[in-house]
Formats: C-alpha cells, structure tokens, sequence
C-alpha cells in the first residue's frame, strides 16, 4: 500500500509503498478515505528538536482520519465491515489508576498515533476497536476526517459553561475556529476571536463569530469597548500557545473568570501570577479528548446543526502531499485535507461520493 512515511533523519516525507498493516487481537483495519494535516505533522516533516527527540524512524505519520471498516478481528463486537468511522489517536495502557478509574484521558502511558505508532497517512491503518468512532449517521467524511482537532476544540470549549458567557478565544488556528462555532453554537453571549492573520480571521467572521480581531493592529481592550464588556471575559480558550496572547487572556478576565488551555506553548514563560491569584482565576491544562464523552459530544453537536464546513479550506490528493503540506505550513488557511480514496480529486459537492465511497456503500448493503 501506499503511505506516506518519515524515512529518514532530515526534512521532509516520503511516499513510498509498505506492507499493509495486519490486524492485531482485538483490532480493527481501516481502508483510510480522508485524513487532516495536523501542526504535529508539520513538526515531524520540518522534523525539528521535538521530532528529533520523540521519534523511532522509520514512521508512517498523521493521526486525524476517516474511512471504512475493512477487517474486524474476532472477538470484536459493534463494529461492523463497511462502518465509516474515525480513530481515536491517544492509545492508553488500560491499567494505569485513571485508566481502572474511567478517566482514560488522563492515562499516563498514551501512546500516539503516527508519533509512537505507525500512523493513519496511509491507504490503510489498524487500530484498537477501543478507540474506534462509528458515524451511527451520515456525515461529510471531510468533516469526519477532522474529528481528533475537533475534539481538542469540543473539550476545550466544553470544559466551562458557556451559555451567557463572554468568551475570548486566542489563536484563530483550524482548532480557534471550530471551538468559535462550538462557543457561538452552544449559547455564548459574545465569542472575540483574536489572531495575527487576517485571513483566518475572515473564516472566524464566516462563522459568525462576535468580533474577530487582529492583535497586531488593535487591542484586546478595544475589542472590549467595541462589544461593550465592562468587566472582562468569564471564559477563556488558550488555542495559539503564544506567551504573548496567553497575558493578555490572563489580563482581560472577569474576576473568577475561567481559562481552559488547549495551545501548546514551544517553551517555559512566565505570566503575572499575581493577577490569577487577586482575580481568582482557573487555569485547566486541556491535553486530547476526553474518551469518549467528548466524541459523543461532538457527533451530537453536528447532529443539532453545527456546520464546519467554512473550516476546511484546501483539498488535495494524498500524491500531492508536499503542496498540501506547504498550505498547511503557510498559516493563512484552514484544515487542509489529504484525500486516500483514489486519484487526484477535485473540489466537489461533500455529498457526492468517491469510487471508494460507492464501493464501500455496495459492500455494506450486499
Ligand atoms: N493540548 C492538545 O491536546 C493539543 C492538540 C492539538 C493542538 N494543540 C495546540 O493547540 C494550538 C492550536 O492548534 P492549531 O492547529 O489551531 O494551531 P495553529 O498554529 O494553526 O493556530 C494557532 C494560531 O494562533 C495565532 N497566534 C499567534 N500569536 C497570537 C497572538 N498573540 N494572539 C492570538 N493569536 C495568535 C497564529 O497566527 C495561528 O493562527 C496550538 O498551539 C497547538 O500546538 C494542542
Ligand atoms: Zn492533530
Ligand atoms: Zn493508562
């Protein structure tokens, strides 16, 4: 099969052909239709000091991926041949205290995905049946590709109550985006987004974001003026991982105001504890999605009509993985998607379905 693999010790990936993955005791093999271009993936083709110190090459790459059920292993139950699903990419031990507990999240010994394990960039992909998501219903497999950010936005978003509140969302990034719709979706009064580019802040504007503003030319007090909030923002949503964004979020709160932090800061900076300290303020580290409450919350949320599609800006073919690459590395777009299901594919109607697609579909009702 086809899979697009960190070869070698240097920049860059590679598409070349390896064995298909064989399914494992309680596994499932997945014929991979669409996959999303996460920033992780970025680091691991630039391969820079954290690429270089977290992995075992040779490594088939990418985590964020839809497609269909090819082969379950015996044994397996609710998991049918033909099921369009979506992989949960934190793999967990199931034996760690808050493993036993429920609280497979937290789990200390999480193996990654396309970091620590072969990964979903590829025509095919095996997984644990325990961390597979079956679509009971129909969905855009664009949108389903895209599950794994969309949980980091739901988890995120969802880690505070938000109906009434006014919410700051920091970093306009493909995962700032869909925790905006998520926040304007589930009842915030206000939703400012904020970022640097001004062309992901028109995606923030589609939408229908409160106020989508450029911090390099205006300030967050200005935003405030301009929605008229006197007191600060209740809740907060760290999504760029920027020092600089992360104060002003700090600064900007209502006493008591909460801060869910999903952005990953590069390295250590210091913040003014005393303003957390004298405002009261909750900051919660947000790290994958919860298992699985946060996946029914977000088949549940498009189920009442949340649209992402204004989200997913640039399609490709997996052959022209480099210039799908480079337009995720720009900074300017949204998600871009690899497509795995055939030849070179051109934008097209969501619901028209790919030859795979079709096969798939026939599979399943013979
Ligand atoms: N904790 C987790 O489980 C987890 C999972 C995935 C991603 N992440 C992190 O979440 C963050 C968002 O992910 P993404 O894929 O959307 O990233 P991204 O890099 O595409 O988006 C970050 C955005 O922040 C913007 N930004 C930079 N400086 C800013 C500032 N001062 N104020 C406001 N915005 C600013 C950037 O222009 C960019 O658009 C990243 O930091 C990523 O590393 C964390
Ligand atoms: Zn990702
Ligand atoms: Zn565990």
């Amino acid at each position: 099969m086809k899979a697009l693999v960190k070869e070698r010790a240097e920049p860059g990936l590679w598409l070349v052909d390896v064995p298909e993955p064989e399914v494992g005791p309680g596994e499932v093999k997945i014929r991979v239709l669409r996959t999303g271009i996460c920033g992780t993936d970025l680091h691991i083709r630039k391969y820079d000091d954290w690429a270089r110190n977290t992995l075992q090459l040779p490594l088939i790459v990418g985590h964020e991926f839809c497609g269909h059920v090819v082969e379950v292993a015996p044994g397996v139950e609710d998991i049918a041949v033909g099921d369009l699903v979506s992989g949960e990419g934190h793999i967990v031990c199931g034996k760690c205290r808050n493993c036993m507990a429920g609280r497979r999240h937290l789990c200390r010994n999480t193996v990654g995905l396309g970091v620590n394990r072969d990964g979903a960039f590829a025509e095919y992909v095996t997984l644990p049946a325990s961390n597979v998501w079956v679509h009971r219903l129909a969905i855009d497999p664009d949108i389903a590709a895209i599950f794994d950010p969309f949980g980091n936005a739901v988890h995120t978003a969802l880690s505070f109550p938000l109906v009434g509140e006014d919410v700051l969302i920091t970093g306009a990034g493909p995962i700032g985006l869909m925790a905006a719709a998520v926040a304007t979706h589930v009842g915030a009064r206000n939703v400012m987004i904020t970022d640097v580019s001004d062309e992901r802040l028109d995606l923030a504007r589609k939408l229908g974001v409160s106020l989508a503003l450029n911090v390099a030319t205006s300030s967050i007090d200005e935003g405030m003026r301009r929605l008229g909030l006197r007191e600060g923002f209740d809740v907060g949503l760290e999504m760029s991982g920027n020092p600089t964004a992360v104060r002003q979020m700090i600064a900007s709160m209502t006493h008591g105001g909460k801060i869910a932090m999903l952005g990953l800061p590069a390295e250590q900076f210091a913040i003014d504890w005393a303003t957390v300290v004298t405002s009261m303020i909750t900051i919660k580290g947000i790290y994958g999605r919860e298992m699985y409450e946060t996946w029914y919350n977000m088949s549940v949320l498009l189920e009442k009509g949340l649209d992402l599609s204004p989200v997913i800006t640039d399609r490709f073919s997996y052959r022209d993985f480099d210039a799908a690459f480079d337009t995720a590395a720009s900074g300017r777009t949204g998600k871009v998607i690899l497509d795995w299901s055939g030849g070179a594919r051109p934008e097209r109607a969501s619901t028209e379905p790919t030859e795979a697609e079709a096969a798939a579909t026939m599979n399943r009702s013979a």
